[in-house]
């Protein structure tokens, strides 16, 4: 039977995601690069244990809600156990690995969108800029951060000759010749071995994106494939 919505209910909204650090000791960092990706820090609560406990909203608006929230604490010594074992039992990173680690990998590079990610939306091009420029900038120069991000960059479907042009003479789009899976929006992505997700536990990969004004197809309304 086809999936179809017929549950009539009040309005909801996404909640909360929660993040994992990979070590106690990367905590305030892993937070200084979330505030550097514009979200908003709440509440930062030591534990018994020594490691921080962070709450952060995706903009100021929902500092007291209960939604917009990411959650950010140290990876559970259970899960991190874990994720040692598959890394033992796949021999990763060693001269034998198991293929399927590779071939995962590969694909991730290929498309930053083909495993878990989370995306959150802004709605100034010119934000979605300064943020990455800044990345960039920490990507080389930061002590805490240098070749910690992997940042990869998407362009709208070509076509719409007015975003094609805002694109050309975008610090960041304009010598960028990949393309999202729809039109008149742009992502950004950065993927940081900072924080764990996936089947490994290696990296997270956040998406921010841009919907260009007045347009109602867009890579987020309609998803393309070309
Ligand atoms: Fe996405």
């Amino acid at each position: 039977m086809a999936a179809e919505s017929t549950i009539e209910q009040g309005v909801r909204s996404m909640g909360h995601m929660a993040l994992h650090y990979k070590t106690p000791d990367e905590g305030p960092v892993a937070a200084r690069l979330l505030t550097m990706l514009g979200y908003v820090l709440t509440q930062d609560l030591v534990l018994p244990s020594g490691a921080h406990f962070y709450r952060f909203v995706v903009d100021a608006s929902h500092r007291s809600r209960g939604d917009g929230i990411i959650y950010l604490s140290v990876l559970p010594d259970a899960q991190r156990d874990l994720m040692q074992a598959i890394h033992d039992a796949l021999h990763v990173g060693t001269g034998h690995e198991h293929p399927a680690v590779a071939a995962l990998r590969a694909k991730i590079d290929e498309d930053p969108e083909f495993t878990f990610h989370y995306g959150t939306l802004l709605e100034s091009l010119e934000d979605l800029e300064q943020i990455f420029l800044a990345l960039e900038d920490a990507n080389a120069n930061d002590p805490e951060l240098k070749g910690r991000l992997k940042l990869v960059y998407n362009r709208p479907l070509p076509g719409d000759a007015e975003v094609d042009a805002w694109l050309d003479a975008s610090p960041i789009y304009r010598s960028v010749n990949r393309y999202a899976y729809g039109k008149n929006g742009v992502q950004a992505f950065v993927e940081t071995d900072l924080l764990s997700s996936g089947m490994l536990g290696e990296t997270l990969m956040l998406e921010f994106d841009y919907i260009f004004p007045d347009r109602a197809n867009h890579l987020l309304s309609v998803v393309e494939w070309q």
